[in-house]
């Protein structure tokens, strides 16, 4: 794994005495004159940093890398700008470490340095810097090289990074929780990268097994027979057309005593074929990203568990693929859910909603505080917000409010969406209790949502609809596109 291989550290060291291949300093536009720290080093060096600002025309806009090569103690000497300082923020940083991460990488350096407080503006916490930066790079520096097979000894690595520090603070807190919360996510890539042939439910079942192993969490898995005796019509409708058979994992997480625990449900198909509904190419393309949702709960669970979080999860995913076969289920039938709602199916394609409604009613069996759903549930996720944010939907106060921190803390940008009376009279069906879909073009999201809340059982809900931004089209800042690599 490309984030364990890689070791970050906070160091306590003056400027003059680092040791490195290279090594990175921040400017902001308004501050290109040297301060004192920064004058011992231009000393050190000849001058070479001040000469480079001033003839080389280093102007420190946002992104810009200039690189000044020595033969000392300091191979290269990386300028980095951060552009202008009112505009400057963890967005800003976080983009730019993981850009210069990259690069470094990318020519071949395997080690370097970054001088802790040229990238602060004075109004962050070093506490808070530390950990974002080291967060940046190890997540920018992700790549996906399994199915790799010429040339691997050529695949460039970075092996170390540290953080060069002037406080006595000690950092151990914040760079254990920036490595186990890289890790969980650049596991959940590697895993929604793998394809659809390797990664099937059963696959993925043992994968979470692996995982609750590991860390002492309980795990069960049900089967085909098990998911269809527990009457999940819904679930067992969807999985039907596929010789790669269904599986119900729960996992639970016990950090807490005396305390309800919050239910995480994932969305896990393995690959959506969109069924007999088939969905044409291009669409058709990169479904194996359908299992996003059930593997971040996965990891989610797994990064509580290593940090010790006063808190305890039942994490319950539903894994299956939506295939077309004799046995696939069709638009007009009628299934049972587990919670005994008739369901008139419309579009074999919206399949996630049906595997959801299922986990859903039984995570909310359990009794929890909340229940929290992640899903790749639409396409009309990209009508919404673009690429740029995540929407969702919420039924509970405390729950949004606790979003809205973890999307500032984690620079995951996330926006609500009503969930309306009358959103509810698209989905009554002539047959049944109720329909799976809207009406076609109009507001997918909100529909996939309120047929979800059926489920709930009145349980405190956010449904987070992650359909788009679970995979990016481009390789800019912590983000990386395969298609680019
Ligand atoms: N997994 C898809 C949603 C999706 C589509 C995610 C494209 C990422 C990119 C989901 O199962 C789906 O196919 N949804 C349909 C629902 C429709 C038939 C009501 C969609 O959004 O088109
Ligand atoms: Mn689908
Ligand atoms: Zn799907």
């Amino acid at each position: 794994m490309e984030s364990s291989s890689i070791s970050v550290k906070a160091l306590k060291k003056e400027l003059t005495k680092v040791k490195d291949s290279a090594l990175l300093i921040g400017f902001f536009k308004e501050k290109l004159s040297l301060n004192e720290e920064f004058k011992k080093l231009d000393m050190q060096f000849g001058g070479i940093i001040s000469s480079c600002i001033k003839n080389n025309g280093f102007k420190a806009e946002k992104g810009e890398i200039k690189s000044v090569y020595t033969n000392k103690n300091i191979k290269n000497i990386v300028l980095v700008g951060l552009g202008g300082e009112k505009k400057y923020n963890f967005d800003v940083l976080s983009a730019i470490i993981a850009d210069a991460s990259k690069r470094l990488r990318d020519n071949s350096t395997e080690s370097f340095s970054i001088f802790l407080s040229s990238f602060g503006n004075g109004k962050f916490k070093d506490e808070e810097l530390v950990e974002k930066i080291a967060l940046s790079s190890l997540i920018g520096l992700y790549r996906f090289t399994e199915y790799k097979t010429k040339d691997r000894d050529k695949i460039k690595s970075i092996k170390q990074i540290t953080i060069i520090t002037s406080s006595n603070k000690n950092f151990d807190s914040e760079m254990q929780y920036a490595s186990v919360v890289a890790d969980a996510v650049n596991k959940t890539r590697d895993l929604v990268n793998t394809p659809p042939n390797v990664a099937t439910p059963e696959y993925v079942a043992s994968y979470a097994k692996e995982i609750a192993k590991k860390n002492n969490l309980k795990c069960i898995i049900f089967d085909e027979k098990q998911i269809e005796k527990m009457k999940m019509g819904c679930f067992i409708g969807v999985a039907k057309g596929s010789i790669n058979k269904p599986r119900l994992v729960v996992i639970e997480y016990h950090g807490a005593k005396n305390k309800k625990p919050i239910a995480i449900v994932g969305k896990g198909v393995t690959f959506d074929s969109g069924g007999l509904n088939l969905k044409p190419y291009p669409y058709i393309l990169n479904m194996k990203d359908d299992k996003g949702g059930a593997v971040a709960a996965m990891h989610i669970a797994e990064a509580c568990s290593k940090l010790k979080i006063p808190i305890s999860l039942v994490v319950v995913t539903p894994l299956c693929e939506n295939m077309i076969d004799a046995a696939s289920y069709r638009p007009d039938d009628v299934l049972t859910a587990y919670n005994g709602m008739t369901v008139e199916i419309k579009n074999t394609d919206a399949e996630g909603r049906l595997i959801l409604a299922d986990a859903l009613s039984y995570a909310a069996e359990k009794k929890p505080q909340a229940i929290i759903d992640i899903a790749t549930l639409t396409g009309a996720s990209l009508v919404v917000l673009g690429y740029v944010g995540t929407p969702f939907v919420c039924t509970d106060d405390d729950l949004r409010k606790n979003l809205n921190n973890a999307s500032v803390k984690s620079l995951e940008k996330v926006w609500e969406l009503p969930l309306w009376q009358e959103y509810d009279e698209s989905l009554k069906s002539d047959i049944a209790d109720v329909k799976h879909i809207g009406d076609e073009g109009e507001a997918g999201v909100i529909t996939a949502a309120m047929f979800l809340k059926n489920f709930v059982n009145e349980v405190p809900w956010l449904h987070i609809d992650i359909g788009t931004t679970v995979w990016s089209k481009v390789d800019k800042g912590v983000h990386n596109s395969l298609e680019q690599s």
